[in-house]
């Protein structure tokens, strides 16, 4: 298949509308979110939703998310919006925050995995919202990258992953936030965070009260647990890369690197710190600034790739803000590897 390629830097362009046609009628689209690239479909048609998993790579008991323009569209999807859902909503929504709630009998288990719930997220990109409304349907969309690897946050990045596979990518330039959104199950008895995103823990707490943050969050899931979002249980994020986590001072990381170094090592440090260092480096934003590391640890991972590093030593990110949700990507991308090296970060 031939991919067509869409530059748009206004949410009139009228080639949006054509982008909604195309996705109406059961074809796949690439489009900008404010979070990462999405590969989108039409939620209602099955075939369309397949294609999806076809396109990826993606494993047919990884839901996806069902994205959505207006407030109106949710009531049809889910059972019933709690008043719990509605305060969320109100408080974030459009903006990088999915929820689960259970599923109407509108959308079928190609789109939610066989699980009796589903993921809604109502995104702010006006262009995402642009193409939503044009499509006149939900769309199920996914980060559009090939199951597994970085999450893309250029069309570029889409175009080397799905090119050929999909009906057209739009760009729109980078994506601000960087990581995917926050998604956040109301589907139980607690108020339940599954991935940490551009909606901090604080941030749902200050609307919920308490609420569980799921283990996988933090840890590797054990071969015999399961995973309450199914993506979680992934080997996901992943560079072609060895990639280890050294926490601890810069000096520490400098003198770590040097007597580790092997032909192929590279480092991803912070901004600045590239000169410094004996092996060739590439930043993910500066040290201390959550919302830098977000917009670019996926860009990172990817040009780390391309310029064949074979192992990568990586600062320890800050874990709180959105640095939650960093840390989360990377300790992914590094399967969990994480070396103290005993000294203040
Ligand atoms: O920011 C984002 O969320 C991006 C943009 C495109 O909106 N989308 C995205 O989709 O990251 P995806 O498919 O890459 O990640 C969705 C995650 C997966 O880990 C999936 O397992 C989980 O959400 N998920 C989806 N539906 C679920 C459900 N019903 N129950 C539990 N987890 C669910
Ligand atoms: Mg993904």
């Amino acid at each position: 298949m031939k991919t067509q390629f869409f530059s748009v830097k206004d949410p009139r362009d009228p080639v949006l509308q054509t982008v909604g046609a195309i996705l109406r009628n059961g074809g796949l689209a690439a489009i900008p979110t404010e979070t990462v690239y999405g590969l989108a479909a039409n939620a209602l048609c099955d075939d369309a939703v397949r294609g999806i998993f076809r396109a990826k790579g993606r494993p047919a008991d990884n839901p996806l998310i069902v994205h959505i323009s207006d407030l109106s569209q949710w009531d049809a999807l889910v059972t019933e919006v709690p008043d719990a859902a509605k305060r969320l909503a109100a408080a974030y929504w459009p903006g990088p925050l999915t929820i689960i709630l259970p599923k109407s009998g509108r959308v079928s288990d190609v789109v939610s995995g066989g699980l009796p719930t589903v993921a809604v997220r109502m995104p702010s990109h006006p262009i995402a919202r642009t193409v939503i409304d044009a499509a006149g349907v939900p769309l199920a969309a996914p980060s559009a990258n090939t199951s597994g690897r970085p999450s893309p946050t250029t069309a570029q990045h889409v175009k080397d992953d799905l090119d050929g596979k999909i009906d057209c990518i739009v760009d729109a330039g980078p994506c601000p936030i960087g990581v995917e959104s926050t998604v956040v199950s109301l589907a139980g008895d607690k108020p339940r965070l599954l991935r940490p995103g551009g909606v901090t823990p604080e941030m749902l707490e200050a609307v919920l009260g308490e609420i569980d943050i799921d283990d996988a969050v933090f840890h590797r899931l054990a071969d015999n647990e399961t995973a309450a979002s199914p993506g979680m249980k992934y080997k996901h994020y992943a560079p072609l890369a060895r990639v280890v986590i050294l926490k601890g001072s810069f000096a520490q990381f400098q003198q770590y690197v040097d007597a580790h170094k092997t032909p192929g090592t590279m480092a991803l440090c912070f901004a600045g710190e590239e000169g410094d260092l004996s092996v060739p480096a590439i930043a993910f934003g500066e040290a201390g600034d959550d919302a830098a590391q977000a917009a670019r640890i996926f860009a990172a991972l990817r040009e780390l790739d391309k310029r064949g590093a074979t192992t990568v030593f990586a600062r320890f990110p800050q874990t709180d803000g959105v640095g939650l949700a960093v840390f989360n990507r990377l300790v992914r991308a590094a399967a969990f590897q994480i070396i103290d090296l005993g000294g203040a970060p």
